[in-house]
């Protein structure tokens, strides 16, 4: 019901950005069929199916187009979705290098497929997946463990990032799916352990958390992808702000609503001094300006949201802030030309890359966001 309290104004922008999106993706659906893209080069999408089937962003283009299948219906999403999924049944031949990011690689992408279709196959994917995130949890050390060891020299093995708030949902589902409290009591640790060493007192974030491993304690916090160590990386504030909303539509639990409430305050407070187009890093230099439309897409699902489980001033405050994040990127960052396959531009991977590029779940939280807006309730996470 919360596009009811949108404008007039605001309801035709939603309907005329849907319209874009079915317009441009249709023909892109057929386009990247065979592909599970990351990025685009000359305005067409790459291809990790080969480079590397594992990488954690390659559910992102199935499940967009579960979402444009939600929205309209259309054939040409559903094949698209469902050879997707195929193609990244290759992962299933090295679990050993799986990692934390099996929600982003499976939950909206087989399990969407099963809740909307009943697909046995994509019910024990999304299981498997959710086995496999929950024995990454420390029981000592308390915190879902985020990447193997990449042989760079760092040991990963107490290492927990803010980004994992958006693979629990995965678990949450689990539980429910299995009517075994396991999985959720799971995730609702990680969260714990997340709203106290990775959120500030400010509602900004802490990226990575280097934690003890053999019992609870924080030994480091380590920069990540931001600026600096103690600086607010704001993919990573908009990834707390989702993240703790969605750990408390599952959990009902007032503390992870109180978070994400901190979280998006923050986030607001400090988008709104750029024009709603969100800088990479808040705590960057003023020079060089660096952005990230992704960070600015993610936190407009997660405003949104917040909406639906607040009320009055909050409320509006909240659902406001997310039209302008979009009407903000849409005017400055969305490419509409049919020619080429991405459309929200100016992501960024981290401060150090220091490159503005589209990504994939740039457009996928974009989407999601616009759905949410013309009053779609099924929740993908
Ligand atoms: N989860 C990795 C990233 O946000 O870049």
């Amino acid at each position: 019901m919360i596009e009811t309290l949108l404008t007039e104004q605001e309801k035709v922008f939603v309907e005329e950005t849907w319209n874009k999106l079915d317009k441009k993706l249709s023909k892109t659906a057929v386009k990247s069929r065979e592909k599970l893209p990351y990025t685009s080069q000359g305005g067409v999408h790459d291809n990790w199916t080969d480079k590397d089937v594992l990488w954690w962003t390659n559910g992102f283009w199935g499940g967009l187009m579960w979402l444009m299948y939600i929205g309209t219906k259309k054939d040409c999403y559903k094949k698209t979705a469902n050879r997707s999924e195929i193609l990244l049944d290759a992962a299933f031949q090295n679990m050993q290098d799986w990692h934390h990011d099996v929600g982003f690689m499976w939950h909206i992408l087989s399990g969407v497929n099963y809740r909307l279709t009943g697909d046995m196959d994509s019910k024990n994917r999304n299981l498997i997946a959710a086995m496999s995130l929950s024995s990454r949890y420390n029981v000592d050390g308390n915190y879902i463990r985020c990447w193997n060891n990449w042989g760079d020299g760092d040991d990963h093995t107490g290492w927990s990032i803010i980004d994992c708030m958006m693979n629990v949902p995965i678990l949450y589902w689990a539980s429910r799916e299995l009517g075994d409290a396991r999985f959720k009591r799971i995730a609702m640790r990680h969260a714990d352990m997340t709203l106290r060493d990775h959120v500030r007192a400010d509602g900004s974030v802490n990226h990575i958390v280097v934690h003890e491993t053999e019992k609870e304690g924080v030994v480091q916090v380590r920069k990540g992808q931001g600026y600096a160590e103690n600086s607010c990386w704001s993919r990573g504030a908009s990834w707390a702000l989702y993240g703790f909303t969605l750990s408390y539509i599952h959990t009902g639990e007032k503390r992870y609503l109180d978070t994400a409430v901190k979280v998006a305050n923050y986030f607001i407070a400090e988008t709104e001094k750029t024009a709603w187009l969100p800088r990479l890093d808040f705590r960057q230099p003023p020079e060089p300006v660096r952005y990230d439309s992704t960070a600015g897409a993610i936190a407009a699902c997660g405003l949104i949201e917040l909406a639906k489980n607040t009320s009055g001033e909050e409320r509006l405050r909240y659902l406001s802030a997310a039209v302008n994040l979009l009407k903000a990127m849409e005017k400055a960052w969305c490419n509409w030309s049919e020619e080429e396959d991405s459309i929200l531009q100016m992501g960024s991977e981290s401060y150090e890359k220091g490159v503005h590029m589209p990504i994939i779940y740039g457009d996928y939280f974009f989407t999601e966001a616009i759905l949410k807006l013309k009053g779609e309730e099924f929740l993908p996470w």
